[in-house]
């Protein structure tokens, strides 16, 4: 999967890009993702993203036009025009949803000379016409609802593309563009596993008091909030949502998923993760928190670790870890226990714990 992020501080996501899991996730190609700074789509002198509020009022707002133009050089159109779509599979049309728009800047696209090579991804987005595919020699592979975005391009196929029009194709999903604000709705671990199974996410980082409305309005499918609590931009956020998805794309965590992602009814991938078989929590989804954990040494700070994990019967651990979820969210989220899939043991123990604590 791609992850497209569209921010004002690009630099902020090389650390997070470089360590970790991510990393490794990136190095072996199971996910992939764009930084695109927004200010290379302003056309002033200072690069002015943002501008003050109609009506007034304290602090600045991001102006609508760059950010435009940096969805266009993603091929993301607004969701009127992408919702036109899908044509025949194998049809070319002139007023699809997709189409290379002409509004690339030119300086992203650049001319080609004419010993130059095009470089090119071999995924073809929505957009893209069959003969561009069969001109590069490259196998179509179409993604509905995205536009292939061609580092390099001669003037005559930018102008070829924009009259020819789209070609969609039934596919794994539409890019998903997600506005990241303090105003979105919560994002959760449900989110993260749809998202997981998304061929490509446009991130939207918001920043200063806000975003212009009509780029919601226009071509978000969905505003997102990691939080109740206010962040002076999405780029934090924007981080959240890529770790969180990242680590459920089959193959990154190193577990041999299905690939069939309508299946992940109860989070696979997850529970094929525990080495125990043991589901990890799973908030929003019926799950619990998550059991302490313990490793050596055996005596800490004059703490023992509990003696149930010491003694190798594991269906008396299965059933400590257990109680210990059920005491973990009794404290700490206890309005996870509504939502959570309880088997008739687990409620007897709830009410046990509940009489104990008072
Ligand atoms: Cl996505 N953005 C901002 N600015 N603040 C937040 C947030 C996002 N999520 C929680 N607080």
């Amino acid at each position: 999967m791609r992850f497209e992020i569209v921010t004002i501080f690009p630099e902020f996501f090389t650390s997070i890009f470089e360590n970790g899991i991510l990393r490794r996730a990136l190095a072996e190609g199971l996910v992939s993702v764009g930084v695109h700074d927004l200010r290379a789509f302003t056309h002033d002198r200072h690069r002015t993203v943002d501008d003050r509020p109609f009506g007034g009022g304290e602090g600045m707002v991001l102006k609508p036009e760059p950010l435009a133009e940096a969805l266009a050089s993603l091929g993301i159109q607004p969701k009127a025009a992408r919702q036109k779509g899908p044509q025949a599979a194998d049809s070319i049309s002139s007023e699809g949803g997709g189409g290379f728009n002409p509004r690339i800047k030119p300086q992203s696209i650049g001319a080609l000379a004419p010993e130059e090579k095009l470089v090119i991804e071999p995924v073809l987005y929505q957009g893209t016409t069959l003969q561009l595919a069969e001109k590069l020699e490259i196998e179509p592979v179409l993604c509905q609802g995205t536009t292939l975005v061609v580092p390099q391009m001669q003037q005559q196929e930018r102008g070829a593309l924009a009259t020819e029009g789209s070609y969609s194709e039934k596919s794994p999903s539409r890019p998903h563009v997600i506005l990241l604000s303090a105003q979105g709705r919560p994002f959760t671990q449900a989110m993260a596993r749809e998202l997981a199974a998304t061929e490509r996410v446009v991130l939207i980082c918001g920043r200063y008091e806000g975003v212009d409305e009509r780029v919601n309005e226009l071509y978000c499918d969905m505003e997102l909030s990691i939080g109740d609590y206010v962040l002076s931009g999405g780029e934090l956020a924007a981080a959240v949502v890529v770790d969180a998805t990242m680590r459920l794309v089959p193959g990154v965590l190193g577990n041999e998923a299905s690939g069939d992602f309508e299946s992940f009814g109860v989070a696979d991938a997850e529970i094929a993760a525990a080495d125990d078989g043991v589901p990890r929590s799973q908030h929003g989804a019926g799950g619990l928190l998550d059991y302490p954990h313990y490793t050596r040494p055996a005596e800490f700070g004059g703490l023992r670790v509990p003696e149930t994990l010491l003694n190798g019967d594991h269906a008396q651990i299965r059933r400590w870890r257990r109680e210990q979820q059920l005491r973990k969210t009794l404290a700490n989220r206890p309005d996870l226990l509504e939502g959570a899939a309880l088997s008739k043991e687990d409620r007897k123990l709830l009410e046990s714990i509940r009489q104990e604590i008072g």
